[in-house]
Formats: structure tokens, C-alpha cells, sequence
């Protein structure tokens, strides 16, 4: 029952639950040496900049050495730090100046695979009988099936997640790409090394990590072949959400244990308890996993139980999927799938976008919201990293230069309202936006991106005959979902104004930097009162300064409604926040007892609440008003109010 008056998260307190993290992707953070790489130095050297804004901890995407298939995701290393960004040195450096300005650094751990240039997987594929052989998921070929390979698992990046390696003659697993082999957690060796590289790091000062796709690197015993969801592919997705086929009978009882194939496998939680144990139970620790692929609440709320002793926080990723069509979206020669009850749900076409509504986004919003409040779940809380593409263009209006303004602060707004750790991602505080339409294939760099491109491309070529068939609709998709938006330069230095490439480097920038570099840099928002920049350091004061923002419940208003977004948070001690937005191009009058009738249950109208504006993106008039019966809120206004009886 909602109450002003009623439940909130406040037995759970703890630090990280309001720190403010900011992701740096170091690539494309600040460059110090004129090699058009981002680097270690140049991140020490903006940490005034980051600490200006509010930022209580820095997650530092990987630094490792690496080849840089996946952008570093793919580790030769984990003890070096890759030339391109600096050296040990220069990483002891860094810390030392976060240290120094009281935030804390958290490190990315990529340990469900290595590179295939990481010593251990040169041992394991050298020979058979390696000592390390069983640190990597080897199989011989099949006999029963016209390839050989050993199941019909879909790499994340297309094609098959069997690699054939010549030499030895038996397959390797690798879910992402070939250059980034799965370890096999099964092996206790890989599990004791890879508790030394975190108590490396620890040793060396770091403050916690953030755990890549740490939901699966346990994998389903047998490695059976997924379900054929999308049966004109040659492979299947291994990561559908929902039950798989009664007929494949698992070891296991829990319903929890059941489902997935590659992802929430059976063993994943004892990995992890095992890790507390042996690591972070020795450690004052921040940790937050990655868990992809996984849509049902309960499934994820296991890793952060406080009861289980795993993890703090994971990134839940549903909402991430709000404009993701499933396959019947997909282009024409994909195949369809459908959605059930109890059905398998095809595979989800990551690169394309499907327009979404208010209410859905909201229905999910609430999902997590809620999860668990009172046993201590808890989300990190994101709408970008360097996965994702920028937030302004998928759930703002980036249409005109003042709409990109007025809709990133209105997404400030909504942001630092949540339930859960806030995450920043680097130009997020700046409202940065996609690149252009006008960008071809060949200025997309993402590995994502080009294997999805060349793979329809040759499809289309095969059934059309056309050398050069249509893609825009594939490239309309990339548009709006690429990685690569995220990855562009950043146009933050002091320098990062409109000098060329933005001032991110001297040389020549590795990925093209964004057309709009000249109107969109911090070094023009910086000490502008009116930037976006400014209101993400208010907005993050508020943050700090309400305590009802990071632990009070959460009520959704308005469900159905499709421009108005709006929601309370509600304290045991009787503090109340109020957010509401305007998610449309259109005006929106609100009635408020009318409109937002949850306000009112559970005792006091809304006007003894005393509810006064503490954030508004419409300007300072608004901000410290009281609410009103009747508001008029514009095109992405947002204000957020509290209480104060
Ligand atoms: C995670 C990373 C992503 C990477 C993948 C494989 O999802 O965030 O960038 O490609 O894992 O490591
Ligand atoms: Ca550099």
C-alpha cells in the first residue's frame, strides 16, 4: 500500500549507495602525448574537472594490455597496463590524484575471457596436453553435424562462438569475438588466478571493479544447442530470458538455475560467493556486475542480496532494450519468433530501433524500482556507457540545438531521481549526442557494428545479386544504436574548445570526433550558467543533498499517461520527492489532483506536504516554487520538488 509514510531502504544504508560514479573510456577521455589516443596522463590531468562536477568515484573502462580487438575488452595482461595509455607509474599517479581529491577508482575486470594473445591462452592452445589447456573451453570437432562445431551457439558478434584452431585441431569457445576466448571457470586454476589479479589491483590501491559480463561465465554443464529461435540462421542465440525446453533436463532444482544457457548458469553464484570469500571479503570494496541478456527481477536480485555475499550492485539492462525490436523487427531475411507465455523469446536485434512509448518505458522503470526494496537488491543506475549510444538521442530530442539543451537536463532530472548508484558516463554531463546521419559505414569502428553490417550486406548480396544493395535501414539503426557514439573523442579538455578535433588531441584523433565539436565542448560549457554541464553539477548537489532521492520507495504516477513521466519518492520519516516530466514534443497541462492522484493516498493531500521545486530544467523561476494545482510544463520540462513538513 503506498503511505507517505511507508516503507524505504534505510536499513540498507551504505556509502556507495549515494556515491556518483563517472565512467571514463580512456581511448576517447583526453589525450596527453599527441598519438590520438587517449591516455592515463591525460585522465590525471582532467581529474579537477571530474571532481568539479560532483563525482564521488571513477570507473575506469579497461587500460590493460591488449590488442585492442574489442577496445581493450579483450586482455593480454592483466598485471601491464598497454603502452597506448601509460605505464604502471603513471596509473600509481593517477590514483594518487583521485586519492588526493577524496574520490575513489574502480578498475573493469574482464574476466570471463582473455585475448587470445594473453600467455595463458598461447599455453592452452600450444598443445593438448598444455598444463593450461583446461583453462579455456576446448571441444573436438562434432561428428553427427555437417560443420563440425561443437554446438549452435551465436556469438555476440555474429557467427559462430566456435573458433577452429588448426594446430590441435579441436574447437575454442568464445562468446564474443574469436580473439576473445572464454576461460573455463569450471577449472579451480583459473578461478585462484583470477582471485590474484584482483588482489594485485587491491594491493596496489584500488578501490573495486566493475565485473564484465560477469553473469556468464558459468555456462550450462554439457553445453547443449540452444533452442532454434530464429530459424533462418545458421547459429542461435544462446541467451533468451525465458524457459527453455522442458525436455532439456538440468541437474538442478532452482527455477533460478534453470533457464539460461549461457548466462545465470548454474555454478555463476558460487564463482561469485567464492570470490567474496577468497577477495572482497578482505577488501573495503565497491563492486558492480554487468549482467546483460537478463530481464527477469528475480534472476538478477541474487547477485546483490546482501543475505548472498556477492555482489553490491549490477546494471540491470531491460530498460537499455526499451528500443530494441525483438526478431520480428528485424530486417527483411531474419527470421521471426514469437513471445509468450513460457515461450522462447527470439533473439533481440540489438542494432536496430523500434520507436517506444512512455508506458513502457515507465512499466519497466517501475520493475526495477521496486525489486526487492526491503531484502537490500540494489541497481547501479545508467542510460549510457560506452556500450550504449548517447542518451539524448534515444530518450531526449537532439532535433535542434536547444531541444538537445532542455532535453538532456530533463533527463538529468529523471537520472538522478532513481533508486540505485548514479552513473555518469563521460560526455553525458555535457548532453553530447549521436554522430550524424550523414556518417557512412566506413567512420563506424565498433566490432559490433561492422560484423553486423557485413553480415546483412552479404546476405542482401546473396539474395538480391546486387553488388551494393540497400542499406539504410541498417544504417539508419547504427545511427541510433551504435556503440561507436559513445566512443567518439571527447570534446572536454580546457583545450577541448573548438580547435581542431575538439582538443582531445594534437594528432590525429583514432575515431573521427563528432561534426558538432564547435557548439558542443566543455570548454564552452564550462562556467556557463545556463549549460547543460551546470545542471548536471546542481543535479548532483540535490543528489547528495536529499537522502530520500537514493533510499526512498518508489511510486509511479500516471502509469498509462504517454507524455507525462512522474513519481514519488517517500521516506519512512515522512520526506517526500516529486518528480515530474514532460517525455513529449508537446505542451502538457497537469492537474495535479487529477492527474497524479497517487500523491494523495495514504493520508495528506498534496498541499500539506509543503512540496517545493529543488530542480527545474525550465529555468530559476521555477525552481523553489511550490507545487501548484494546475502546471503547464513544456516540451521535456522536468522538475523535481520535496517536501518539507
Ligand atoms: C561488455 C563490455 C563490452 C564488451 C563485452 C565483451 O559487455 O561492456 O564493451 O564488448 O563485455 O567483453
Ligand atoms: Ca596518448
Amino acid at each position: 500500500m503506498t503511505s507517505s509514510t511507508g516503507d524505504d531502504h534505510t536499513e540498507h544504508k551504505a556509502w556507495w549507495k549515494s556515491a556518483i560514479i563517472y565512467q571514463i573510456y580512456p581511448t576517447s577521455f583526453f589525450d596527453s602525448n599527441g598519438d590520438g589516443i587517449g591516455d592515463l596522463n591525460g585522465i590525471a590531468s582532467k581529474l579537477d574537472y571530474i571532481k568539479d562536477l560532483g563525482v564521488t568515484v571513477i570507473w575506469l573502462s579497461p587500460i590493460y594490455k591488449s590488442p585492442l580487438a574489442d577496445m581493450g575488452y579483450d586482455i593480454a595482461d592483466y598485471r601491464q597496463i598497454d603502452p597506448r595509455y601509460g605505464t604502471l607509474e603513471d596509473w600509481d599517479r593517477l590514483l594518487k590524484g583521485v586519492h588526493e581529491r577524496e574520490m575513489k577508482l574502480m578498475m573493469d575486470l574482464v574476466v570471463n575471457h582473455t585475448s587470445d594473445e594473453h600467455e595463458w591462452f598461447i599455453s592452452s592452445s600450444s598443445s593438448k596436453s598444455s598444463p593450461k589447456r583446461g583453462w579455456y573451453i576446448w571441444r573436438p570437432p562434432r561428428t553427427d553435424n555437417k560443420t563440425g562445431v561443437p554446438n549452435n551457439w551465436k556469438s555476440m558478434f555474429e557467427g559462430s562462438v566456435w573458433q577452429y584452431h588448426q594446430e590441435t585441431e579441436e574447437y575454442y569457445l568464445h562468446l564474443w569475438d574469436k580473439k576473445q576466448p572464454d576461460l573455463n571457470w569450471e577449472n579451480e586454476d583459473v578461478r585462484e588466478a583470477v582471485w590474484d589479479v584482483m588482489k594485485f589491483w587491491l594491493d596496489r590501491g584500488c578501490d573495486g571493479f566493475r565485473m564484465d559480463v560477469i553473469n556468464v561465465i558459468s555456462k550450462t554443464p554439457g553445453l547443449p544447442d540452444a533452442p532454434i529461435t530464429d530459424p533462418g540462421e545458421e547459429y542461435q542465440p544462446g541467451t533468451n530470458d525465458s524457459p527453455l525446453s522442458p525436455s532439456l533436463s538440468y541437474p538442478y532444482s532452482s527455477r533460478i538455475l534453470l533457464l539460461y544457457l549461457l548466462m545465470n548458469s548454474p555454478r555463476v553464484h558460487e564463482f561469485l560467493r567464492e570470490m567474496h570469500t577468497k577477495v572482497l571479503s578482505h577488501y573495503p570494496t565497491i563492486t558492480v556486475g554487468e549482467t546483460p541478456f537478463t530481464h527477469d527481477p528475480n534472476v538478477l536480485a541474487e547477485y546483490t542480496l546482501p543475505k548472498n555475499n556477492e555482489l553490491m550492485m549490477v546494471f540491470p539492462f531491460e530498460l537499455m532494450h526499451v528500443d530494441t525490436p525483438l526478431a520480428e523487427g528485424k530486417p527483411q531475411g531474419q527470421a521471426t519468433g514469437n513471445k509468450g507465455e513460457g515461450e522462447v523469446v527470439a533473439e533481440r536485434a540489438e542494432l536496430m530501433y523500434r520507436e517506444w512509448k512512455l508506458d513502457e518505458l515507465k512499466k519497466i522503470v517501475e520493475k526495477w524500482q521496486l525489486l526487492k526494496m526491503r531484502e537490500g537488491y540494489w541497481s547501479g543506475v545508467y542510460i549510457e556507457n560506452h556500450d550504449q549510444a548517447r542518451s539524448v538521442s534515444r530518450f531526449g530530442n537532439d532535433s535542434s540545438d536547444e531541444l538537445q539543451v532542455h532535453s538532456a537536463k530533463g533527463l538529468a532530472v529523471w537520472h538522478v531521481s532513481m533508486r540505485g548508484t548514479c552513473y555518469v558516463y563521460q560526455g553525458q554531463e555535457l548532453g553530447l549526442k549521436n554522430a550524424p546521419r550523414s556518417w557512412g559505414i566506413e567512420n563506424f569502428l565498433d566490432v559490433a557494428s561492422r560484423n553486423w553490417y557485413d553480415k546483412i550486406l552479404e546476405q542482401r548480396r546473396k539474395s538480391t545479386g546486387e553488388a551494393n544493395p540497400n542499406m539504410d535501414d541498417i544504417m539508419e539503426g547504427i545511427h541510433m544504436k551504435a556503440r561507436d557514439h559513445a566512443r567518439m573523442p571527447m570534446p572536454v579538455s580546457v583545450l577541448w574548445s573548438s580547435s581542431p578535433n575538439a582538443g582531445f588531441t594534437t594528432g590525429t584523433p583514432w575515431m573521427k570526433v563528432n561534426d558538432d565539436y564547435e557548439r558542443w565542448n566543455a570548454a564552452s560549457q564550462v562556467g556557463n550558467d545556463d549549460s547543460v554541464l551546470a545542471f548536471w553539477k546542481k543535479a548532483l548537489r540535490v543528489r547528495k543533498e536529499y537522502e530520500v532521492l537514493v533510499y526512498g520507495n518508489f511510486t509511479l504516477l500516471a502509469p498509462t499517461h504517454q507524455q507525462l513521466f512522474a513519481y514519488t519518492r517517500k521516506m519512512r520519516n515522512g520526506t517526500v520527492g516529486l518528480v515530474v516530466m514532460n517525455y513529449s514534443k508537446e505542451e502538457v497541462v497537469v492537474d495535479v489532483p487529477k492527474d497524479l492522484t497517487g500523491l494523495q493516498e495514504g493520508g495528506e493531500g498534496y498541499n500539506e506536504l509543503g512540496l517545493r521545486c529543488v530542480l527545474s530544467n525550465a529555468g530559476g523561476d521555477s525552481e523553489g516554487e511550490s507545487l501548484k494545482e494546475k502546471m503547464v510544463l513544456k516540451p521535456y520540462d522536468a522538475r523535481l520538488y520535496i517536501s518539507t513538513q
